[in-house]
Parts: structure tokens; sequence; C-alpha cells
């Protein structure tokens, strides 16, 4: 199984640099789990129970968590659950260390079983038995996932050329991301937006989602924590430490700075935009990435 979340470190920059879901979002998945028993979209409900598979920091746990009676999160993740906990508002919401191929719920429980930004992750004929397993007859799965930002445009830039510079940042965005330590057979799933994922779920009734977008107004601290909360980036870091360890050299931020592709993306960015005299939280930007939603009932 694969395990990237483990740190404490990157569950403390995923839960503030995440962006949450859009309430469109939320729609789409409510509205198909509406559709399926027969409800008019129109008509107000509150299904029984919601388990959001490798909820992270649980923000698709709580956009989802007003549509339910009950909702758990599930991750393999200690630290992620840790800062899940801390953030939950509801009282409905519970979080449970577990994993997607083998999920600690009951058989025939859950209406609604979620998975967000994390299906690349699985191993996916064990998730799919799983879900099988533990939603009710006429439950619903929803895959949700985004690309990397493919849009990072600065609002104000002195000079203009907003258009140019954004295609630069974006563009350098993904090359940082790529040059980090990942799993390439996960992150192709999201290059191909699930496509694959969609047509391995042995189902009639699915459907594939791809007309949202998710728009961000970001900073540019926020923009470089976005990119320091992604396993690849983190990846280089771990890899780094343990490697100044076994030569016995003490480990510190400074050291690891110059291996932080979110501080190169920092550094190229700013002089780019020529704002290097600007604190990075002054720095604004408009942000965009595609999303796609895998639906299925009858699983
Ligand atoms: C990118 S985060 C997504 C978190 C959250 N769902 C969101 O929408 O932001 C991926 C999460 O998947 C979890 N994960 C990875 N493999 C898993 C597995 N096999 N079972 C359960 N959780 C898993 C990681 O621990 C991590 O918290």
């Amino acid at each position: 199984m694969l395990r990237f979340y483990e740190s404490k470190k990157i569950a403390d920059v995923y839960v503030k640099y995440r962006p949450t879901y859009s309430k469109e979002v939320a729609n789409v998945v409510v509205n198909f789990l509406k559709r399926n028993r027969g409800i008019a979209e129109e008509t107000a409900v509150v299904f029984d129970r919601l388990i959001d598979v490798a909820s992270g920091t649980g923000q698709a746990t709580g956009l989802f968590a007003p549509f339910f009676k009950r909702a758990v999160g599930i991750d393999v993740s200690a630290e992620m659950l840790k800062q899940a906990q801390q953030q939950n508002v509801f009282r409905h919401v519970t979080y449970k260390q577990g994993a997607a191929e083998k999920i600690p719920a009951s058989d025939n429980s859950a209406d609604l079983i979620t998975s967000a930004e994390s299906g690349h992750w699985f191993d996916l004929p064990k998730f799919l038995q799983e879900a099988r397993r533990v939603l009710k007859h006429d439950g619903c799965l929803a895959i949700i996932c985004s690309t990397f930002p493919t849009v990072i445009e600065p609002l104000e830039l002195p000079g203009g050329n907003e258009y140019v510079m954004g295609k630069y940042a974006s563009d350098l965005f993904t090359k940082c991301l790529l040059e980090g330590k990942y799993d390439v057979v996960a992150y192709n799933h999201v290059f191909n937006k699930y496509k694959d994922i969609y047509k391995a779920i042995p189902s009639n009734t699915k459907e594939y989602n791809d007309d949202l977008t998710l728009h961000f107004q970001w900073t540019l601290e926020e923009v470089v924590g976005h990119l320091k909360s992604v396993d690849s980036v983190h990846n280089v870091l771990i890899q780094k430490a343990k490697e100044f360890e076994e030569l016995g050299v003490e480990v510190t931020e400074e050291l690891l700075k110059p291996f932080d592709l979110s501080e190169r993306f920092r550094g190229e960015v700013k002089a780019a935009w020529n704002v290097e005299e600007i604190p990075d939280s002054e720095v604004l930007i408009r942000g965009e990435a595609d999303m796609f939603i895998i639906l299925v009932s009858n699983l």
C-alpha cells in the first residue's frame, strides 16, 4: 500500500494550504445520489451515512457532512486524522484510522462513499470490492479529483504582462512538481483525469463529470504552501534528510532549503515577476484547476 502522507509536517501544511471544494461539487454528487433514489433534486434530504475514504485533513468530509446524519472520515495517516479532528466543526462527524482496501465499516451500512484527491493511491480492485461490501444496495460511490493547478496568474503585476507571466508560473509549478519524487502510476491516473480508473469500474450505471473548475484566489505564500503539501515535493526533503542522517549530519530547515522545490518556485517566480521586494502575502494570484468526478451506482 502506498503511504505518502504520514508525517506531521505534511499534515500541517496540508490542512493550511489545501483548498476545500466548491458547493457545486457537493451538488453534483448529492444530486446523483438523489436521482438514484428517485428523489427530485430540489427536495432537501438528509441521508443516513457517509463514509469519506482517505479523508486526509477532512476537506471533503466537511463538504458532504451537512447532507448526512452521520459521517465518518477514514484515512491511513494518523497525522492527517489528528488535523482533521482538530478542524472538525460537526458533532456528527468522526474520524477513524483505516485503509481504502479494508474499510472499517460494516456491510450494507453506507449511503455514499466518497474519495477525494486520493483514488489514484488505492489498490483499485480491492477498494471497489470493499466499497461494494460497505454500500447499501442503493448506495453510491463518488471518486473526486482535480488536476494540478492549470492557471497560476498574478492579479496585479508591476509592468503588467499578467497572462505571459501566468503561463510562466503555471509551467514552473508543474515542472517543480515533476522534478520531485512521485509514484508514476498514481500520477498517470491524475494526468489522464481518472479516465482509466473510470473505464476499470465494472458498472454500467456510472457517470464521468468533468464540467467543474476549482477557482482560487491565493497569495504567493499560499501557492508555495500548496506546493509544499504535495507528496512529490515533500518526498525529496524526506529522502535528503535521510541521506544527511546517514552521513551523521544534523538536519536543519536551512540545510534542506536548497532541495525544497517549493522554495525554488518561490525564488524563480518572484524574480520573473519582478516582485522580489514585495512580501509573499501581498502578491495576489488567481488560480484554477480542472475537477473530474466519477459517480457510480449499482456497484
Ligand atoms: C491528497 S490527500 C487527500 C485528502 C482529502 N481527501 C482531500 O480531499 O484533500 C490523500 C490522502 O489519502 C490517504 N491515503 C493514501 N492511500 C490510502 C489508502 N490506501 N487508504 C486510506 N487512505 C489513504 C493519505 O494518507 C492522504 O491523507
